[in-house]
């Protein structure tokens, strides 16, 4: 039996690996144009991190983290998400004393033990953007803006941008008391009770019918707004509609990470079915006193590279992957010439010239199958014969016209040739 990769996990292969790679370049992009550095953190990180972070009562931290102790009993977790650990990663280095916000983003893996199903992976790829130690409306508005010119530029169009406020520390435990009242009086089983108590703006993101048909008088965060997060949402709104960037109010949009505070947001596809989400985020100025830093008032996204991808496949934006192409193939026969061919391949790629060759000792035959396979344009062919002429042929596999070139010009030629 061979190994098959995890339950929830897949591979990305030439050639749609390089169309993935293209994928979550174009995504950070425009952060990139406005001034976000590049973060790398650790894959893992101390399981407290997230716990504190992300929160106790998430379903990301009670029930989906790679934890496992290492072999000083530490215990480790695979990073679910990214945010708490640029949080972490900026008061360790203090980056937060210096010009502020902190703006930084980041590209990888991120790890839930999440039921498996199309879009919704164990191990996926995330890239991010967080903006630290500033609370100004104009950078939520920045970083949505970011975000969907993102997605815009990779042709996107089918995509819905739903924005929230979840109001701060003086307004949400009088919108928290107030839902929990309304949820007290439903009919629902012990699980979802116990959220009530817990975490119960979870409970407006139960997808069941039976638990959505019992939703609909309940009391919404906006209407519970203090004046100044009202304030600040509408400046937040006002902005992104001057940007022209299209969004709709979604006053029961709660985010599944405890941190977020004012702004939330979340951009969805209409191809994906129930994964939807492409991408979100939100404010979160509580989260690095939650991990014992001092206020620092931010904000950020993340969005999801393997459902930014299927959202291509769906608008039909992904052309049929050609094969990784190089220019120049070499074909060569003989052990001299092979070697020969070995650094004449290595001379053309040190000129800019992709290049490949047959490799393993084939004849001639199965060695331009090769050079045909490989898509490139050019055969370069050389035999005992060429070698002992110092030349080369040099086959056009497109018209399949074959010329003569001194292998000392060899370089030259084809690399003007492949201008
Ligand atoms: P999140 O909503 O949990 O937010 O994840 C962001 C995006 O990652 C989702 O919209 C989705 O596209 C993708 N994603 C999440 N889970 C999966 C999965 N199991 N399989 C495939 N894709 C997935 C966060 O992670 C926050 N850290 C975002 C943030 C940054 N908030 C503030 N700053």
């Amino acid at each position: 039996m061979t190994f098959q990769a995890p339950k929830g996990t897949f591979d990305w292969l030439p050639p749609r690996s390089e169309q993935v790679l293209a994928v979550r370049e174009a995504l950070v992009a425009p952060v990139r144009l406005a001034g976000y550095g590049y973060v790398e953190t650790p894959v893992f990180e101390d399981t407290q991190l997230f716990a504190r972070g992300v929160g106790e009562s998430t379903d990301i931290v009670s029930k989906e983290m790679y934890t496992f102790p290492d072999k000083a009993g530490r215990s480790l977790t695979l990073r679910p998400e990214g945010t708490a650990s640029v949080v972490r990663a900026v008061l360790q280095h203090n980056l937060h004393t210096g010009q502020l916000p902190v703006k930084v983003w980041y590209s990888g893996s991120q790890f839930r033990y999440e039921r498996a199903q199309k879009g919704r992976y164990r191990h996926f790829w995330q890239v991010g953007a967080e903006a630290l130690g500033s609370e100004d409306p104009a950078l939520d508005a920045e970083l949505i803006v970011l975000a969907a010119q993102g997605f815009a530029s990779l042709g996107l169009t089918d995509v819905r941008l739903l924005v929230n406020s979840l109001g701060d520390k003086t307004c949400r435990p009088v919108y928290r008391a107030a839902l929990q009242d309304f949820l007290r009086g439903l009919d629902l089983d012990d699980d979802t009770r116990a959220r009530i108590e817990i975490n119960p703006l979870r409970v407006l993101d139960d997808k069941r019918p039976e638990v959505q048909a019992q939703l609909d008088g309940a009391p919404l965060v906006v209407d519970h707004l203090c004046a100044a997060c009202k304030a600040y949402h509408e400046e937040v709104r006002s902005l992104l509609t001057a940007s022209g960037v299209a969004f709709e109010d979604d006053p029961r949009l709660v985010r599944g990470l405890d941190y977020y505070t004012r702004t939330t947001f979340e951009f969805v596809h209409g191809g994906l079915g129930s994964q939807s989400a492409i991408g979100g985020g939100g404010r979160y100025d509580g989260l690095s006193e939650m991990l014992g830093g001092p206020p620092l008032p931010s904000v950020g996204w993340a969005l999801g590279v393997d459902r930014t991808f299927l959202a291509m496949e769906a608008e039909g934006l992904l052309p049929e992957a050609a094969p990784g192409r190089v220019q120049v193939y070499g074909v060569a026969l003989g052990d001299d010439a092979r070697r020969r061919m070995f650094h004449l391949v290595a001379e053309l790629r040190r000129a800019g010239v992709s290049a490949d060759m047959a490799f393993g000792g084939k004849g001639l035959k199965g060695a331009m199958k090769g050079a045909d396979r490989s898509g490139a344009r050019f055969a370069l062919i050389l035999g005992e014969r060429d070698l002992a002429a110092e030349a080369a042929q040099v086959k056009d596999l497109t018209t399949a016209e074959q010329t003569e070139v001194p292998l000392a010009r060899v370089v030259d030629v084809l690399k003007g040739k492949v201008q």
